[in-house]
């Protein structure tokens, strides 16, 4: 059962004190994967930090009504709204996604500066919250891409693979998702990659058992992973497996089945939180380019990326901090790529994160 601050925030605080979002926390069976472009002028900037604070309110006004629902939220800003929202400092990391194009696969990059990230063990709480958080945001957000996913009978995607096995957890999620002492400033925030995928149901379903559990590294019914002397090396699990300095690098995944039947449509969103996106880029770039090049990954002859999109998902710390006024830092982000940083923003004192759009104002050193 969730209490009222699990729903906006998981994990112990780090070790700059900062309380992360709601990233790591058990699965649902509800998800809303909502993705918003902010329209330029400044109200909807200023809609959009009074948001911030709102959030954990509107989270509570929600989820309190059914605390067993689990209801959690998390929001996500893409490179470039991050500079009008917050300016200066940024998270070291934040860049638009990069797309990738290899033969007949691409990972396309689309628009979005915001994602929210909402999950539930009801549609009724996720519905609730994106209404809500769309009220409140109004006319200063355009919609972009919005999937309401859930979970396909023993958590598997519409391949009919158990997806999400090998996900860290405990502290081992929190290690893989949460920036730590690497970047200070934004400690206890996190990299999340979106990507929606559509799947050709009729090709997919017309392999083999055998084919497809070579394909994804695992078997189809049990969920065991194929020994490696029958595994090839573009197997899905093969080529998501980063290993730096002799350790597996992990990310933490929460993928989940969607579609409309009716429409003949079957898709997989995968989501991909890590303190680093370089890791999930690196998986990214091994299913579509390979592992040598060429030795791609299979899923991707029966599965189109329709989207893909990088936000920062900044500690729940961050958010509580920020004020509807629009940020110095913001404004004056041209002015302090030609100043001397410490004339711009001074480091508070008070402990803070001393974000630049918020109270109190430094620049990320
Ligand atoms: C069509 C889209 C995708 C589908 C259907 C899919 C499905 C799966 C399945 C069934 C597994 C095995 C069970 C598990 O450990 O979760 C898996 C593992 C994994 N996938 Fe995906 N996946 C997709 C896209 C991606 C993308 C885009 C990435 C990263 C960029 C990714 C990263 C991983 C990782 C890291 C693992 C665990 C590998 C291991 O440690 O064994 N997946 N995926």
């Amino acid at each position: 059962m969730a209490d009222a601050d699990s729903m906006i925030s998981a994990g112990p605080t780090n070790v700059s004190g900062a309380t992360p979002q709601a990233v790591v926390v058990p699965l649902t069976r509800d998800t809303i994967f909502l993705v918003v472009t902010v329209n330029p002028d400044a109200e909807s900037l200023a809609s959009v930090r009074a948001l911030c604070g709102e959030l954990p309110k509107l989270l509570r006004a929600v989820g309190f009504r059914e605390p067993a629902g689990n209801l959690s939220g998390v929001l996500g800003f893409g490179s470039e709204v991050w500079d009008r929202l917050f300016g200066s400092p940024r998270p070291g990391e934040l860049h638009p996604f990069r797309e990738i194009r290899a033969g007949s696969r691409h990972a396309v990059a689309t628009p979005g500066d915001l994602l929210f990230h909402i999950r539930a063990e009801r549609e009724d709480l996720c519905f609730e919250l994106a209404a809500q958080i769309m009220m409140k945001l109004g006319n200063a957000v355009s919609p972009i891409d919005e999937v309401h996913g859930f979970r396909y009978f023993d958590a598997r995607d519409l391949l009919g693979f158990v997806d999400g096995t090998e996900n860290p957890v405990n502290q081992a999620a929190i290690d893989a998702a949460l920036i730590g002492s690497e970047d200070p400033a934004f400690a206890g925030g996190s990299y999340v990659i979106v990507q929606k995928y559509l799947h050709d149901m009729a090709g997919w379903n017309a392999l083999p058992t055998e084919t497809q559990e070579r394909i994804i590294g695992r078997t189809k019914l049990s969920d065991v992973e194929l020994d490696d002397s029958i595994r090839p090396t573009c197997a899905h699990n093969a080529l998501t497996t980063i290993v730096e300095n002799g350790q597996e690098v992990k990310i933490l995944r929460e993928n989940m089945a969607f579609g409309q039947p009716g429409h003949s449509e079957f898709g997989t969103y995968f989501i991909g939180y890590s303190r680093s996106p370089r890791t999930t880029e690196q998986m990214m770039e091994n299913m579509f380019v390979g592992r040598p090049p060429g030795n791609y990954d299979r899923i991707l002859d029966f599965s189109r990326a329709v989207t893909g999109t990088l936000f920062f998902v900044p500690s729940q710390s961050f958010l509580d901090a920020v004020t509807p006024d629009p940020p110095t830092a913001a404004i004056t982000t041209a002015a302090a790529t030609e100043t001397d940083s410490s004339t711009v923003a001074p480091r508070p004192s008070d402990g803070s994160l001393g974000i630049g759009s918020l109270k109190g104002n430094s620049r990320h050193e």
